[in-house]
């Protein structure tokens, strides 16, 4: 019988995760089909269901529901524990329902691996929504030592630091000027997504030898990161980030590590142009 595996967000009509994981099925000729699945009024009773029923083997969580899954499963593991934060659902050998983070290991991967001398760099990440928490364990377990946090409602920003200590807070206002000093940038906020609202300054006065990561890929290049590459700055988009997350789900439901072809690429770069 056909696997069932999906995705549940909002909005979620544009996700490409059913595109990677399908790619990824038919090249290992794996019986299953992976599709989005709509959740009303944020009622995840039916996929908790479908899941405990076997009737759907897999499901990843996208924003805005990574955290608010959490009181509906068993169990968090590995990442999942730390951040509080789920993208990934499964039932063990124990009919237990699982939850756990790849976004961590998907950060990493794709660039945090690149960082040289990672004690010694200064991160700011800019955003405390979503994505937040798994940008800050992906830094730490990088070995970064000096990491930086701002938002616009600052509330949401102790609430982070009371699970990381390491945090410092730093104020919204102050984010134009602050930028100079930081070796990392991380935009982990909605702005520069496809349609939506911007930053209202151009990222001028930063360090020649930043590294600016946008969590976004839709569009594949956000104002600044355009700005920032056309200044030479070593600039990443969120593209990478997303396949390996996804490439860590596959494992985990699979218990195989499918390859990242040149042909998926070219896929996934179709559908952003
Ligand atoms: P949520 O707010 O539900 O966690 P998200 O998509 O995970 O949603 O996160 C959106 C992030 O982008 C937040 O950091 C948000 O800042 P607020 O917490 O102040 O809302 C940020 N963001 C979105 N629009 C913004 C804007 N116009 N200016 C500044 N930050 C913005």
């Amino acid at each position: 019988m056909t696997k069932k595996f999906g995705i549940i967000g909002n909005p979620i009509k544009h996700s490409l995760s059913p595109l990677l994981h399908n790619y990824w099925f038919d090249k290992y000729k794996i019986d299953a089909k992976y599709s989005i699945i709509e959740v009303q009024d944020d009622n995840f009773s039916n996929v908790i269901s479908d899941l405990k029923n076997e009737k759907i083997s897999g499901i990843n969580i996208t924003l805005p529901y990574k955290q608010k899954i959490v009181p509906h499963l068993d169990m968090l593991v590995n990442d999942a524990e730390i951040t509080s934060s789920v993208n990934t659902l499964y039932l063990n050998n124990n009919g237990k329902l699982v939850g756990d983070n790849t976004d961590v290991f998907g950060l990493q991967a794709a660039y945090l691996k690149e960082v040289d001398n990672a004690e010694s760099k200064k991160a700011l990440i800019i955003g405390a929504g979503g994505v937040s928490p798994s940008v800050i364990l992906s830094l730490i377990k990088s070995g970064l030592k000096n990491i930086s946090i701002t938002n616009r409602t600052k509330e949401k920003c102790f609430f982070l630091k009371n699970k990381f200590k390491i945090l410092n807070i730093v104020d919204w206002k102050l984010l134009k000027e602050e930028i100079k000093k930081y070796d990392i940038l991380i935009n982990a906020t909605s702005l520069g997504l496809k349609n939506g609202e911007d930053f209202d300054f151009n990222f001028e006065n930063t360090k020649n030898n930043l590294i600016y990561i946008d969590t976004i890929y839709n569009p594949l290049e956000t104002r600044t990161l355009k700005y920032l590459k056309e200044k030479d700055v070593k600039v990443f988009n969120g593209l990478d980030m997303f396949i390996y997350q996804g490439q860590k789900s596959f494992y985990l439901w699979n218990k195989i590590n499918p390859e990242i072809d040149q042909k998926l690429i070219e896929i996934l770069l179709s559908k952003l142009k």
